[in-house]
């Protein structure tokens, strides 16, 4: 029979040995920073009906047109593998009754997401999503605090080079009048676009804006900014935002070309890019999404959130060189001699680790030398082998992987559960252990 050999879909990671601490580093800093800020974690299905994606993320994105992987299974309602935290998470908040509670209502969620993207550094197409919604403020004193959490997130990474730009992209009153400037001003250019921005010229002119393509970037160039179709509410709310943030000393660029490529945003857009990662530079990107709840189907209620992509942060924490924590490694190796001895470690090992200790000890059958090489390779901080001679003297020669010293100590019934202290006292250089 022909030997079958599987590979990971393209576009996804795995996440293997020493790769793990980084996740780990990275997924302490995003939820210990959340919860300063008092948000709570809740957690959503990886799959929803596609109408509440096409509702919230738009029939006209990118996302949806193209980059959804969707299901009909059993003839139910079709299904899609989500494509972005938000849609899920206030249906959750709608489903769950949260809008009955206190206002504001802050979450914040850690999850995988599918996009059918090219993949590229930085580009996945199962990523990783660290997002924070707040939901029932209008005032910009909400968005300067979703951003400065953002920020001190981004800080906490140890990231470097960070730049924020901040944008408003206006309510539907401001915006209808600024898509009609926008068409007006391509009208005569539409042949030049790209055939993608061709067709956003119809359905999603504001993201003509953003359009990546060289010729379309310099078309673009010149186009009117939304800044200057902002009605009085937007641009106060504007205004109000950016002396928060000068209050707060958070530095921002305002940045008009700033649209993001989700339809339900209304008033601030934001984006945290790096340029550290290539292309795919956006580490973090929100705004407020004041209409989307109402469009759900329930009160009308602001929000407004952000998400982080974890393996862009990752990336450039690496590329910056940034130290990321080390997972914990063995306190004990216990080096074995003998079927008793076998047993004995078996029974300390249990002890030890009853006691929250990291012990080990062979169970693969291997010879002393290579247990003590296992030992080293694993990190083991101390060491020890027990033999005839140990189990009859109740004693053991403990050895600090280090630096090589030795000490005598006691191996009785105690041992293991006074573990930390015999360490304490070798450590201290205490002269004898053994009396512990
Ligand atoms: P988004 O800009 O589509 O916004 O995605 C947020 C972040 O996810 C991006 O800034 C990026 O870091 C990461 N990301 C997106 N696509 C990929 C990909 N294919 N591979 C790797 N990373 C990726 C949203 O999803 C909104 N739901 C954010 C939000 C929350 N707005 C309000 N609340």
């Amino acid at each position: 029979m022909a030997i079958l050999k599987f590979q990971r879909p393209n576009g996804t990671q795995d996440v293997v040995g020493k790769q793990i601490d980084k996740w780990h580093t990275v997924e302490d800093i995003v939820t210990s920073e959340a919860q300063v800020y008092g948000f709570s974690e809740i957690r959503i299905p990886t799959f929803e009906s596609t109408s509440l994606f096409v509702r919230s993320v738009g029939d006209s994105t990118d996302v949806v047109q193209k980059e959804m992987y969707s299901v009909s299974a059993k003839g139910d309602a079709e299904l899609s593998l989500r494509p972005e935290g938000t849609a899920g998470a206030m249906r959750a908040v709608i489903e769950n009754g949260l809008l009955n509670e206190s206002f504001p209502q802050k979450v914040y969620y850690l999850l995988s997401c599918f996009r059918h993207e090219k993949p590229q550094a930085g580009r996945l197409r199962e990523f990783h999503q660290f997002g924070c919604e707040m939901v029932g403020s209008q005032d910009p004193r909400s968005d300067a605090e979703l951003i400065s959490l953002a920020k001190s997130i981004i800080d906490r990474t140890g990231i470097k080079g960070v730049e924020l730009y901040i944008n408003s992209i206006g309510c539907p009153n401001c915006r209808a009048r600024f898509t009609e400037a926008l068409k007006s001003y391509f009208a005569d250019k539409q042949d030049s676009l790209c055939d993608n921005c061709k067709n956003r010229l119809e359905t999603n002119p504001l993201r003509v804006i953003d359009c990546k393509e060289e010729n379309c970037a310099k078309i673009a160039k010149d186009a009117p900014i939304i800044l200057d179709y902002l009605c009085d509410e937007c641009s106060e709310h504007f205004e109000k935002l950016k002396r928060c943030l000068d209050a707060m000393e958070i530095k921002y660029t305002v940045n008009p070309k700033i649209v993001r490529g989700l339809d339900y945003y209304t008033k601030t857009v934001f984006e945290f890019v790096t340029t550290d990662i290539g292309s795919q530079g956006t580490i973090c990107g929100g705004g407020r999404y004041d209409g989307l709840i109402e469009q759900l189907g329930a009160k009308s209620t602001p929000a407004m959130g952000f998400a982080m992509g974890l393996e862009r942060l990752i990336l450039t924490m690496e590329n910056q060189g940034v130290e990321f924590k080390n997972e914990p490694t063995c306190d004990l190796y216990i080096a074995t001699l003998g079927e008793k001895a076998e047993i004995k470690a078996m029974q300390l090992c249990s002890q030890l680790r009853e006691n929250g200790n990291m012990a080990e000890c062979d169970i693969v059958g291997r010879g002393l030398k290579a247990e003590m090489k296992y030992a080293d390779k694993i990190g083991a901080k101390f060491s020890m082998v027990i033999g005839d001679y140990e189990l009859e003297s109740s004693s053991a020669r403990l050895r600090n992987m280090k630096n090589g010293e030795l000490s005598e100590i006691k191996l009785d019934g105690s041992f293991a559960y006074n573990f930390e202290s015999v360490l304490v006292s070798f450590l201290l250089g205490a002269d004898d252990i053994f009396k512990q």
